[in-house]
């Protein structure tokens, strides 16, 4: 499927808020070349050569919804430099249990289907435990995650209840802080 600039939904299409529906595990085949595609968009969105002759938007993560279709799956790589990364391609991903600590990004949040700026603080768990099944390892996984992962994988399962990260964004005091809270440079 071909997943770029023009072919992800905006916010502007009603669809960007519906809720996804649960796929069946296995997976098919339909869904997991639908993932695989959405994991190697995210892979190459950060390859500036790609990203410019396939015209990519650079991202961590991806949801299915994002490409018009309404079915629970994600896709995130995380690319750490020197060969370290840490990637994700999860269907049904559900946060089981988190932490009461708040975490969230210094300098907010960004999205593949926001084109406008949207200032502030975006207010997630610090620490998450996510159920799913995961398509790489093709089993069913319960994983811990905490920082930047854990913001990264609660932005995604957001959007597969129709949620988008300014949401979370206080109107009246956008950079409101928390004491408490982790906060991610
Ligand atoms: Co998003």
């Amino acid at each position: 499927m071909l997943i770029n600039n023009d072919t992800i939904i905006k916010d502007s299409n009603p669809l960007i808020r519906r809720s996804s529906e649960k796929v069946s595990v296995p997976l098919s085949d339909e869904d997991h070349i639908l993932l695989m595609d959405m994991l190697q968009y995210v892979r190459d969105s950060i390859d500036p050569m790609k990203a410019q002759e396939l015209n990519l938007r650079p991202a961590v993560g991806i949801s299915a919804v994002q490409i018009g279709i309404l079915k629970q799956l994600i896709a995130v790589s995380i690319d750490y430099g020197e060969g370290e990364k840490s990637e994700y391609a999860l269907a049904n991903p559900r946060i089981v249990s988190h932490s009461v600590r708040n975490a969230y990004l210094k300098n907010g949040e960004g999205c593949l289907s926001v084109a406008n700026e949207h200032e502030g603080h975006v207010f997630r768990h610090a620490r998450i435990t996510v159920k799913a099944y995961d398509a790489l390892a093709k089993k069913e996984v319960t994983f811990k995650l905490s920082g930047y992962e854990a913001i990264v994988l609660q932005h995604e399962i957001d959007h597969l209840s129709g949620h988008l990260f300014y949401d979370h964004i206080d109107p009246t005091n956008p950079w409101k802080e928390d004491a408490e809270a982790l906060v991610i440079e």
